[in-house]
């Protein structure tokens, strides 16, 4: 069952016992959305925390001038939403859906059941969102101090290790355009070409059609932190 392995490899999840599985599935229901389908505006009032059971979800914020920041895009098993649960503020990021995608829906008063019968649920959730602060840690360090080509080894880096894109050629494919690159780098777009050219022509990444692959993550790590 799909719903079991995505479960039993959630951080959201971890320790838990797999008869807890069932208990899960039976307390929160399962909503599908279609590629493109915004899942929640930020601002919206927030009632639920989702766990991604298949697909991918975005994640961004708009300037005032309508430029649109990517914060992360959620894959299986990882979690969404958590942040008006805990807090009951509204949504601080709108989410909509990349791909088809299928989430459980896990509401406050449920959330609060399951940590009285599960109260390790409390401390993974904690885990989660400690790992994300750490994360923004170094993304703040990178965005703010370093040179483009950290910055856009830092958005590749992020990608990967999200999991965002799939296996191929030997190497880590990643669905993304030179803008797209240039929104999580904060650079512009004609920098982040520029930078991928770079890497591209020294062979740590190659060009393919709809996107990028991954060839040498050692070398794209000494990119980052400018040792190369
Ligand atoms: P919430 O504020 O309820 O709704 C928007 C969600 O986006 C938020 O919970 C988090 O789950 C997620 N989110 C917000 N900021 C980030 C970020 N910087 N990185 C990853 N996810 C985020």
């Amino acid at each position: 069952m799909i719903a079991d392995k995505v479960l039993s490899q959630s951080e959201f999840w971890r320790s838990l016992p797999v008869e807890s599985h069932r208990i899960l599935r039976e307390a929160c229901p399962t909503w599908r959305f279609d590629p493109g389908e915004t899942i929640f505006q930020k601002g919206d009032p927030g009632e639920a925390l989702y766990l991604v059971l298949a697909g991918k979800v975005r994640i961004f914020r708009e300037s005032l001038e309508g430029r649109r920041k990517v914060l992360a895009y959620v894959h299986p098993g990882e979690v969404f939403g958590e942040m008006s649960l805990v807090e009951e503020r509204p949504r601080s990021a709108s989410a909509v859906a990349e791909t088809p995608t299928e989430v459980l829906v896990l509401f406050r008063d449920t959330y609060m059941n399951l940590l009285r019968r599960f109260p390790l649920l409390g401390h993974n959730l904690a885990r989660i969102i400690a790992a994300r602060l750490r994360e923004m840690n170094d993304e703040i360090l990178f965005l703010t101090f370093e040179e483009a080509k950290s910055k856009v080894a830092f958005a590749l880096l992020k990608l990967y290790r999200h999991r965002h894109g799939e296996p191929r050629d030997g190497g880590w494919f990643i669905p993304i355009v030179h803008q797209e690159i240039a929104n999580l780098a904060g650079t512009s777009r004609e920098t982040a070409t520029r930078v991928v050219h770079e890497l591209r022509d020294r062979g740590i990444i190659a060009s393919v059609s709809s996107g990028l692959v991954l060839r040498d993550l050692d070398a794209l790590e000494q990119v980052l932190y400018g040792l190369q």
